[in-house]
């Protein structure tokens, strides 16, 4: 939706000018997948795919919230921001507040036009940005001054503990705290972080979007948690590590054989990746796409074959790409069931990639891929109206 669209939308909802925009990133993540729940390093990016906020404070003790597309208006009530967990709509901005809160910043009352272009479902993280923002948006109402980390911790909390879904902190974190043109190094064991310029030269990322319907995503992923917390405290048993990012490759064969089969596959696609994060940042540094490529299908295979969260989709989508002379590499990105892949296509051959994997992927699949254009943008920004 165009800014004067968005504007005008907001002054019909709610009769004034909105005065700030306050917006934050949906993200890619370059390569570091499901391990950011086992301590271990990931490696996301913002993209200009974001959560946009139209905003003006109120001077009622409610936080009214308009979201693009749907009707009607959700009303929190700031002094009772415990009871709003089993709405449908609202309720990440329920749970953001409601941490805010706790934690001493004042809510302050104000008027809220969500236009999210993230879209949703496509594991690109439209709820984090959609929590960050809003809680950019609670912080400089409140006038405290806040730490865009802190941000993403409460972020993450709302989404664990009032949308009660067990995500880790990459995504918030990305969205937060992504760079223009660079993705995050962040341990998320310390939540210690270094930028590292997403130089690509004559290649870009085309993210795409599989489009397999959405089901039972959240389930599959609370499966995953609890197997591969069953391999960390066998490991326990003989070795003092706190999480499985600890092991190094080497070390965790000589315990693999106290993990039974499933078990111990999951937890070798935990290592294994948190050796090719190391990897592929040091790859990316030197500049060596090719190596870098291989790094991402080889983590592809690894969350098909060990982790098994890929699906008919994501690996048709995914075999396509690789297929292609122009590209050096393919993988799903985020939880996986369904959503996008990121590849790394020379830039002259994107339009051709596109034509050549989605029409193929269309006559296998039989319904069609989506192909964003995305770019690397800071993660929250605040503008004044
Ligand atoms: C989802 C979660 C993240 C992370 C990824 C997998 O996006 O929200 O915390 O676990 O899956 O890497």
């Amino acid at each position: 939706m165009e800014r004067s669209e968005a504007l005008k939308a907001f002054y019909e909802i709610f009769g004034a000018e909105a005065e700030e925009l306050f917006t934050a990133a949906g993200r890619i993540n370059v390569i570091g997948e499901h391990v950011d729940y086992c301590g271990g390093k990931v490696f996301p990016a913002a993209l200009n795919l974001r959560c946009n906020i139209y905003a003006k404070r109120n001077g009622e003790n409610v936080v009214r919230i308009a979201l693009r597309g749907i009707d009607g208006v959700i009303v929190l009530e700031t002094d009772k921001l415990d009871s709003y967990k089993t709405l449908k709509y609202g309720n990440y901005q329920a749970g953001v507040a409601y941490f805010l809160q706790k934690s001493g910043t004042p809510i302050v009352g104000c008027d809220l036009f969500y236009d999210c272009t993230v879209p949703f479902g496509s594991g690109l993280s439209s709820s984090a940005a959609i929590e960050v923002a809003t809680a950019v948006a609670f912080s400089e109402y409140a006038g405290v001054k806040y730490d865009k980390k802190e941000l993403a911790v409460i972020s993450q909390r709302a989404e664990n503990e009032y949308a009660g879904v067990n995500c880790g902190i990459m995504d918030q974190f990305a969205s937060a705290m992504g760079k223009k043109d660079h993705a995050v190094l962040l341990d998320c064991s310390t939540l210690d972080y270094e930028y590292v310029p997403l130089k690509l030269g004559e290649y870009c990322l085309v993210v795409a979007n599989c489009n397999k319907p959405h089901n039972l995503v959240e389930s599959k992923y609370n499966v995953r948690r609890h197997e591969v917390e069953t391999a960390l405290q066998a490991i326990k048993a003989v070795k003092p590590i706190e999480a499985l990012s600890q092991l190094s490759v080497e070390e965790f064969l000589e315990v693999k054989y106290l993990l039974s089969g499933i078990i111990a596959k999951r937890a070798e696609h935990v290592v294994c990746e948190c050796a090719r994060v190391t990897a592929a940042v040091e790859a990316l540094k030197k500049g060596d796409l090719v190596e870098l490529g291989r790094l991402l299908n080889e983590s592809h295979y690894s969350l098909r074959d060990l982790y098994e969260v890929t699906g008919k989709e994501l690996d048709t989508l995914s075999a396509l790409a690789r297929k292609e002379k122009d590209c050096l590499g393919s993988r799903m990105i985020g939880a996986g069931f369904g959503g996008c892949t990121i590849s790394i296509v020379k830039k002259t051959a994107v339009d051709g990639f596109i034509k050549r994997v989605g029409g193929a992927y269309y006559d296998a699949i039989g319904y069609r891929a989506s192909f964003y254009e995305t770019s690397i943008e800071d993660g929250v920004t605040v503008e004044k109206l």
